[in-house]
């Protein structure tokens, strides 16, 4: 982990952000708990999310379906068969890894070189240095790049025919070792399924296996006509989920970045037949815009296109955030067809067509989804907000610069001293907002302290009352980012609040 990321993870957890799951039993790997801060940044992304697909259109509703599923969903849905990832185990550490991985990672590697062959002929050329030259002259580096082209290509072929021999001699091929043991004593490649199992029922003989979902999109797919014909919806429309899924992931780290359980947010569009390609590119432009409301930088944010597509879908893209290490998947955006509809209505035996009354006639639905990972939106913010700054004074200080509208505390209420009455002051406001924000009162150490403490957690205004108060009943009003005060009446501070994170002033 680098530098950035290391502090990331420990803040999230010296601030109660995130804990590791069961940590007096030394965790559980891949596994996370939210805390005290977390639970409510993650609330917050949820209500953002919500109110921009669900609140703010007409035309999609929302849904809360079961974790557990019929087990035909996952039959119709391909989950069974192809739900897999190729594992590899080392016979000596005894530790699994996905094999793609593990090929990728000695790509890595040699992307690693190049970059080190750049960097030296940079400082050796300086201004006069021409890197797009550099990098396609250079015999080294087009070496280099022509030995990635074609692991990645045998990889690619190996994985597309499902070719598990080929995949373990590209292993053996490039003498790849294990990073623990480094040895080469590999098992042969197998399939893994990643969907977690479990039974219901309370007897051996009547209990049945049932799958822990591994993606919320199934359950909207079902209750595709429940939700039609009880809302009356006419095509195009949406039906929005959020909830947790689960995945048996052969590896997981990067801390939420990949987890065996984790939330998704997810969205399907019902379209017309033929009209996909057009609502595709709109779900495309609407949630990066949606993304670039939240003000965590343009640049950190880029569209990876699938060359290669799922045997279901006709277009797929993912939104890429620059996450501390590196440009990663951050939301899918796919036009899957008529395929999750078409596969549920051969499973089940049952109808689910939508009559369109205007072309008179039925049809399956074809389906854009949008699927962003909950926790990795959540990784993505935290990421980005987190920033130690140097102030003039010659000391510093650690502040978490989270878009308002999703801060965990809105407002922090504090009175100067304990005495004097200004604790009680203090309450009287703190009562009176708390019904309309999620605001934290204290009044323990200095009040330099104290402002640290909220700018370590991201509030974004701090609300001092102090003896000019008992005066002119004015308060002093903090900016956790330009750290810049002024006073106000105490009468406003309402309106204050409601400026920072009103909606209105963030989802246009
Ligand atoms: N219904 C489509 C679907 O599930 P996906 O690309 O497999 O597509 C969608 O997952 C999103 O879910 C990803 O873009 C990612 O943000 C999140 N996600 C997937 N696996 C995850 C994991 N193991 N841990 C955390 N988030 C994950």
């Amino acid at each position: 982990m680098d530098d950035k990321f290391k502090k990331v993870v420990s803040h999230a957890k010296e601030y109660g952000f995130i804990f590791p799951s069961s940590e007096i039993y030394d965790g559980l790997s891949a596994v996370y708990d939210y805390g005290q801060n977390g639970v409510e940044l993650k609330n917050n992304i949820k209500k953002y999310w919500w109110a921009s697909l669900v609140q703010m259109n007409h035309n999609i509703v929302g849904l809360d379906s079961a974790i557990f599923m019929h087990p035909l969903t996952w039959k119709a849905s391909g989950h069974v068969d192809a739900f897999n990832d190729p594992l590899i185990d080392n016979k000596d550490s005894k530790k699994r890894y996905r094999a793609d991985v593990l090929i990728e990672e000695y790509c890595q590697k040699i992307e690693s070189k190049i970059n080190k062959e750049i960097a030296k002929a940079k400082k050796r050329f300086g201004d006069d240095f021409d890197e797009n030259q550099f990098i396609t002259t250079n015999d080294r580096i087009v070496a280099y790049k022509e030995k990635i082209e074609s692991i990645t290509s045998r990889m690619s072929k190996a994985l597309e025919e499902d070719d598990l021999k080929s995949l373990k001699k590209l292993i053996e091929d490039l003498e790849i070792v294990d990073p623990i043991s480094g040895s080469k004593n590999w098992t042969d490649v197998k399939q893994f399924n990643l969907m977690f199992s479990t039974k219901v029922g309370s007897t051996a003989q009547s209990s049945s296996d049932l799958y822990l979902r591994p993606e919320t999109a199934q359950g909207i797919f079902v209750n595709f006509l429940n939700v039609q014909k009880s809302a009356r919806m006419k095509i195009p429309f949406g039906i929005a989920q959020i909830g947790k899924a689960f995945r048996n992931e052969i590896i997981a780290r990067q801390f939420i970045f990949r987890m065996r359980e984790f939330e998704q947010m997810e969205m399907q569009f019902f379209v017309r037949p033929g009209t996909q390609q057009e609502w595709y590119e709109k779900w495309k432009e609407n949630r990066m815009n949606w993304h670039m409301s939240l003000g965590l930088g343009k640049e950190n944010y880029r569209f990876h296109d699938h060359i290669k597509l799922a045997h279901y879908a006709d277009a797929a893209c993912d939104i890429e955030y620059n996450f501390p290490f590196g440009f990663k998947e951050l939301e899918g955006i796919h036009s899957r067809t008529d395929y999750d509809l078409s596969q549920h209505e051969k499973h089940s035996g049952k109808k689910l067509q939508y009559f369109d009354s205007e072309l008179n006639k039925s049809y399956i639905p074809y389906v854009v989804e949008t699927s962003i990972g909950l926790d990795r939106m959540f990784l993505a913010v935290l990421s980005n907000s987190l920033v130690e700054e140097e102030l003039d004074n010659n000391s510093s200080r650690i502040v978490l610069k989270i878009p308002s509208v999703l801060a965990p505390y809105k407002a922090a209420i504090l009175p100067l001293v304990k005495k004097d009455g200004l604790s009680e002051i203090a309450t009287d406001l703190y009562n009176k907002l708390k019904t309309e924000f999620n605001i934290i009162y204290d009044e323990k150490d200095a009040v330099g302290r104290r402002y640290r403490r909220q700018d370590a957690i991201g509030t974004p205004l701090c609300i001092t009352i102090d003896h000019q108060t008992l005066e002119n009943n004015t308060v002093t009003i903090r900016n956790r980012d330009t750290m810049e005060q002024k006073r106000i009446s105490t009468d406003s501070v309402s309106k204050e609040i409601i400026k920072e994170v009103n909606l209105k002033n963030w989802l246009v």
